[in-house]
């Protein structure tokens, strides 16, 4: 094993995460969690934050019927109910 330091000062862990058969997900079409992990890559490289901070898909956070979930590590935020609308203010706080 090899061990370094995390390049990244924060990520944010995005659900992206599809489930069949009617159950909800973050992932699933019309719930928005590829569509916010997609707009959170974009705005973080616009702000020129690529390779400070990372935005990850993750699985389930066990959070689905209030998702779109997200966390941003370090820091403790946890975004439920995220919207594209939020990624500006989510971004800003990345800046900090
Ligand atoms: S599918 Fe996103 S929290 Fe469960």
């Amino acid at each position: 094993m090899d061990k370094k330091p995390v390049p990244f000062k924060k990520t944010v862990f995005v659900c992206v995460n599809v489930r069949e058969g009617g159950r909800v997900a973050c992932g699933n079409p019309g719930r928005g969690g590829v569509e916010l992990c997609e707009a959170l890559k974009h705005a973080v490289k616009e702000k020129g934050l690529k390779g400070k901070v990372r935005v990850a898909k993750s699985g389930c956070l066990d959070l689905c019927e209030q998702g779109p979930n997200a966390f941003v590590y370090p820091g403790g935020e946890w975004l439920s109910g995220v919207t594209a609308a939020d990624v500006p203010a989510i971004v800003k706080k990345l800046e900090e």
